[in-house]
């Protein structure tokens, strides 16, 4: 899960679906979050995005945020990324067409075909944060059904 800072919308992505996966019993998947941007390595997630998770029985209080890197397209057999923006920088980085098919916008998988991004609450209120929540986690139900 890609986001640009790894602080609101994609380590709450990661938790949605490792929460989903956890219910439907699915072991031996791994899922994690990364920011494409530096500027919030090593924080915790900001908190408007943690107490909004909160509220939905999502802890994310301990994910510590990480730079996207080459070597996660080696690690990970999909990337999600929330915005084009997010798209643009990570098949930047991409080695090869192997790497490039990797890559997918998430709404893509709740609205097929309508490449909607995830919008970035980072500047606004709480309802954005609210509706990032909704977004993904209609998403992350449908990648979850994937591994019943
Ligand atoms: P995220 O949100 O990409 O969902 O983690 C943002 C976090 C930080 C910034 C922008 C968006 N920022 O400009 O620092």
């Amino acid at each position: 899960m890609v986001c640009l800072g790894n602080i609101c919308r994609s380590p709450l992505a990661e938790e949605i679906l490792r929460k989903k996966l956890s219910i439907a019993k699915v072991k031996n998947v791994m899922v994690d979050s990364a920011g494409t941007a530096g500027f919030h390595i090593g924080e915790h997630p900001d908190k408007r995005s943690t107490e909004n998770a909160l509220r939905h029985g999502i802890d994310i209080s301990k994910h510590l945020g990480r730079q996207f890197s080459v070597h996660d397209f080696d690690d990970f057999e999909v990337i999600y990324v929330m915005d084009h923006s997010n798209q643009k920088d990570v098949l930047i980085k991409a080695r090869n067409e192997h790497d490039r098919s990797k890559v997918r916008l998430i709404l893509n998988e709740s609205y097929p075909g309508e490449d909607r991004p995830v919008p970035d609450p980072y500047f606004g209120g709480e309802e954005g944060f609210e509706l990032v929540y909704n977004l993904l986690d209609e998403a992350c139900e449908v990648i979850s059904a994937k591994f019943k």
